[in-house]
């Protein structure tokens, strides 16, 4: 691992690890990321391992351009109008991705939406425009601790397992960006309280924010958003071959494999294509999707939180 200061050479290198897949932690003004191509499967998928995350939370995109957003995701009218006021900034926005969108469905968690957001912290900007692409990335710290504000707090947590951290000095934020979705066509809602005033985003769209928390109906947290993801076909775990009709995902050296997550029994393969291929089952000329077991090792643990939500009935 190394901790470079920002000069033209280590923006130069960030572009490249992040070019082969590599993660590279920078800079932004909330926290500090730990970023992968967005629109690599595996690379995203080493995020979730370096992070030792037991679960797939869905991911936030950095670009940096408001340009790039057309290439994958809608801007809604009201994701146009708080872009103009805070973009560049600590906002996040959760926006539908286009059909065709190349970001990688572990970045979405298998939903149809992602969360977006163009930092203006001038050394992300350097990486993302030296990059090029949209970069995956959450906090760039080990699952279930604090967030990092200072590249010496990312070496502490994440130092052994990461080839690059820019070191861009301290977070000037230091809390995570404000989240809010503005996939719909209703008043946006507020899904995580952040970098950004909730009073000046009102002030902004003229009303007041969705606060889903406070509404009994609705997902307590935006982690809970990802039990809204689900297959339309009955999910079967543990399955050992397919029954008449269904398709069979398998793990491992198998037969009669409608797909294989990983042939060679990789978790971290097996992670990389997990939504995907359940969006190619997910396809009514079967009857359900049979799903051999994941070892619960590595990210084989998130994997399996995952198909069981996907199994459960609904
Ligand atoms: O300030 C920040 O936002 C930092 C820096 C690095 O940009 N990033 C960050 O990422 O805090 P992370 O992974 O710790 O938090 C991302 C959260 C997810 O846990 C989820 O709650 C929400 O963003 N999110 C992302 N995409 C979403 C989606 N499609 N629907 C609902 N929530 C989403
Ligand atoms: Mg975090």
């Amino acid at each position: 691992m190394t901790v470079e200061k920002v000069t033209p050479q280590s923006i130069a290198l960030a572009a490249k690890l992040l070019n082969e897949g590599r993660l590279v932690a920078f800079p932004t003004e909330t926290v500090y990321g730990l970023g992968a191509d967005a629109a690599n499967d595996l690379a995203v998928a080493s995020i979730f391992e370096t992070k030792g995350r037991p679960q797939f939370n869905p991911l936030i995109a950095h670009i940096a351009d408001i340009s790039w957003v057309e290439r994958f995701a809608v801007m809604s009218p009201a994701a146009k109008k708080l872009a103009e006021k805070f973009w560049p900034g600590p906002l996040t926005m959760v926006m539908k991705k286009t059909p065709d969108s190349p970001i990688s469905h572990l970045v979405s968690a298998g939903l149809d939406t992602m969360g977006v957001r163009f930092p203006v912290h001038p050394d992300a900007q350097k990486m993302l425009a030296a990059f090029g692409r949209p970069v995956a990335a959450p906090s760039a710290n080990i699952s279930g601790t604090v967030s990092p504000t200072t590249a010496e707090h990312v070496a502490q947590g994440l130092g052994d397992k990461i080839p690059l951290i820019l070191d861009g000095g301290a977070c000037a934020v230091g809390v995570e960006s404000t989240i809010l979705d503005v996939s719909g066509d209703d008043t946006p809602a507020l899904l995580r309280a952040g970098g950004v005033g909730v009073e000046e985003i009102e002030s902004v769209i003229g009303k007041p924010l969705r606060r889903p928390e406070s509404d009994p109906k609705a997902p307590r947290s935006p982690g809970q958003l990802l039990s809204h993801y689900a297959p339309r076909l009955p999910v079967r775990l543990n399955a050992i071959k397919p029954a008449e009709g269904e398709a069979f995902l398998a793990f491992g050296p198998a037969e009669n494999a409608t797909l294989n997550l990983s042939p060679s029994g990789d978790v971290k393969e097996a992670a990389a294509h997990l939504f995907a291929y359940m969006r190619r089952l997910d396809d009514p000329k079967y009857t359900g999707i049979a799903v051999m077991p994941v070892p619960t090792y590595g990210l084989g643990l998130a994997i399996n939180d995952r198909l069981k939500r996907a199994a459960y009935p609904h």
